[in-house]
């Protein structure tokens, strides 16, 4: 059983989310998980003007996702950082690229799944995730969030992302903030729980 992690991240933050999804659904007895990142589509000059390019560095190694990559999984679990309440054009980029596997009904009956990362605590979290979702939908895959069963998604005695549309961080509006313990713990939950589906699913 097959589970892939599709990301972009300019800063980081959608990385390190990636990697605690990673780790839970690798807690999946069986599962296989391979983590996938898409292209980058912002000039070099304009990445190393905003420190985006060293940033990048830290996960540089993590191989580049090409469309048919998604053929052959059984979950896929998408991260995106927030644009304007939106996913981020290199993932639109990489989505408008599966026209092909569409057209074959490949992605029909796969679980998908999706985290997020936003500046600011009420800067469109939820919004990124169930419009990203729509475009699942159109594939036929089975979308699968992030239930109240995670309880740490209650936690009022510190900020915290996380929602029961998938796992979220907060960047702060300069990225100074990393993913807290609380929100890697949600992000871990993810990832097994999706794995844990896609392996019913598969009857594995
Ligand atoms: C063009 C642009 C638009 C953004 N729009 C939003 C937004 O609507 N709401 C928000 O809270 N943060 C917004 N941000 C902040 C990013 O979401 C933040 O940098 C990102 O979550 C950090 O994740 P990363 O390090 O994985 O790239 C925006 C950033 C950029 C560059």
């Amino acid at each position: 059983m097959k589970v892939k992690i599709v990301f972009y991240s300019m800063y980081g933050h959608i990385h390190r989310m990636a990697e605690a999804v990673a780790e839970g659904a690798r807690e999946v007895e069986g599962a296989d998980v391979e983590l996938l990142q898409v292209p980058e589509l912002v000039s070099d000059d304009v990445l190393e003007e905003s420190g985006a390019k060293k940033a990048r560095e830290v996960f540089a190694h993590i191989p580049l996702a090409k469309p048919d990559d998604l053929a052959d999984a059984d979950g896929i679990i998408f991260g995106t950082p927030t644009r304007f309440g939106n996913m981020c054009a290199q993932m639109r980029n990489f989505l408008d690229q599966t026209g092909g596997l569409w057209a074959q009904n490949a992605l029909v009956g796969k679980v998908g799944s999706v985290f997020t990362s936003t500046g600011t605590q009420h800067g469109g979290q939820e919004t990124t995730i169930t419009s990203f979702h729509t475009t699942l939908l159109h594939h036929g895959m089975l979308i699968v969030g992030m239930p109240y069963t995670e309880t740490r998604q209650f936690t009022l005695d510190e900020i915290s992302g996380g929602s029961p549309y998938g796992a979220t961080t907060i960047a702060a509006p300069d990225g100074s903030r990393m993913p807290s313990e609380n929100e890697l713990a949600m992000a871990r939950f993810q990832g097994r729980h999706v794995a844990t589906i896609a392996k019913k699913l598969a009857g594995t």
